[in-house]
């Protein structure tokens, strides 16, 4: 004898389908707000990556495929996304010890990449702490100001960190816990500093970095690497050598919101670096994204534009995780694709040398100098 399965009752009538394609929308609706209210930062990705598209879709209309190689990318970006969500290959334990093949530790020597007591992967803990415990287990190494240098050998570069920054305290000792170890142990003679924007206008990330590159040099003349660090991004591995190279590099290249992907071919942001020389060369960053997002794909293609490449680190040791909610805070900045059109011809009239900006606040604090001010667009 055939069974045959019964529907339930209310679903031989009409309505009982109008009732349960209801609830279903009702369901998707609720989910949809659940993503947006706890992951803010990933609808925000998404949300920026949606308008790229839409962007493209709107060019190719309009240039009639011109504009092949944007699609292919974004193409890239949905392909990754819809494809390949699994994780990064781990780091394969180290086995012989990490230094320079027949390197002797001299004070007279240049320190090299690599040291032993860089591991490799390093635990990250995200508990918010007070900075006070941070200054408290640093303060007697690290001189007031927040610079450092090695006394073993003589340190390859010295680095400006330049931080951009508007009311994340909670975040900075979470980074400068992690950060400074590492640091330490890649014998990066240093120096901190906090950009700090006041006011509730728009965050304007990029004049921030402009403004904190003239401010250091004034304090410094001898940094000759520059890192632009956002303060939510924890490195994981401290063989990430924090020091510059004959390209421009993309420290930050995966990301563990991201899937520990790179976020894009072109991407370049969250954290990277520059010597001196190329910051100049290339006229530093636009001083025109007023809110979130657009600033680090047009240094990109300044980048370019001066025939650099972009440089990343090996082994896969640029992972980071970055703290929640990423970018929740600052508003969009809406009109960066449009921006993002004319980057080459803005090149050479906007950047360091378009810079004013009144005098701001300059103190120290025991691991970092805060430079900080208000930023009027103009
Ligand atoms: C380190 O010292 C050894 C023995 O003195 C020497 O043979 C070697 O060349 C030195 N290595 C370097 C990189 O100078
Ligand atoms: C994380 O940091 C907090 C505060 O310093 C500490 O109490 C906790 O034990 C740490 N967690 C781990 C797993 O080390
Ligand atoms: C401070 O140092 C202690 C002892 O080494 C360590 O357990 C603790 O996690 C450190 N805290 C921070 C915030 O670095
Ligand atoms: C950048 O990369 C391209 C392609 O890999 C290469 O042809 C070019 O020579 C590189 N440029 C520099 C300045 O190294
Ligand atoms: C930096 O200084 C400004 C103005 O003095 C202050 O409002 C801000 O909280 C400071 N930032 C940090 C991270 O201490």
């Amino acid at each position: 004898m055939v069974r045959r399965y019964k529907y339930p009752r209310f679903l031989s009538r009409p309505r009982g389908y109008v009732v349960l394609l209801l609830l279903s929308f009702l369901c998707t609706m609720y989910s949809m707000l659940h993503f947006i209210y706890y992951k803010p930062g990933r609808a925000n990705a998404l949300l920026y990556r949606y308008q790229a598209m839409q962007e493209t879709v709107i060019d190719y209309v309009y240039y009639g495929g011109i504009r092949r190689r944007k699609t292919e990318k974004n193409m890239y970006i949905i392909y990754i996304y819809i494809y390949d969500i699994k994780g990064s290959a781990s780091t394969p334990a180290q086995t012989i010890p990490y230094l320079p093949l027949n390197y002797n530790y001299s004070n007279f020597d240049v320190c090299p990449e690599k040291f032993p007591e860089m591991k490799g992967q390093i635990y990250v803990n995200m508990t918010e702490i007070p900075l006070s415990e941070v200054n408290t287990n640093f303060s007697h190494i690290i001189q007031h100001g927040g610079s450092w240098e090695p006394h073993d050998c003589i340190a390859a570069w010295n680095v400006a960190f330049l931080i951009p920054f508007r009311n994340r305290f909670e975040h900075l000792p979470i980074l400068f816990r992690h950060l400074l170890p590492m640091l330490i142990k890649q014998r990066i003679k240093f120096s901190i500093f906090v950009i700090n924007q006041e006011g509730d206008d728009l965050f304007n990330r990029a004049l921030l970095l402009n403004i904190g590159f003239v401010e250091a040099m004034k304090i410094d003349h001898s940094f000759d690497c520059f890192i632009f660090h956002d303060v939510d991004h924890i490195p994981e591995n401290d063989r990430n050598y924090y020091g510059c190279t004959g390209m421009p590099r993309l420290f930050a290249e995966q990301l563990d919101i991201h899937g520990y992907r790179l976020e894009y071919e072109d991407f370049f942001g969250g954290v990277n670096g520059v010597t001196t020389q190329q910051f100049k060369n290339v006229n530093g960053f636009s001083n025109q994204f007023w809110g979130w997002g657009g600033e680090d794909d047009d240094f990109y293609t300044r980048i370019r534009h001066y025939g650099y490449n972009v440089s990343r680190p090996p082994n896969n040791y640029g992972k980071y995780q970055s703290i929640v909610n990423h970018h929740t805070q600052e508003r969009q900045y809406l009109g960066r694709f449009s921006r993002l059109k004319h980057s080459v011809e803005r090149n050479f009239i906007d950047g360091l040398n378009s810079l004013h900006y009144k005098k701001p606040t300059i103190r120290h604090y025991p691991l970092f100098t805060n430079i900080s001010l208000k930023l009027r667009p103009d």
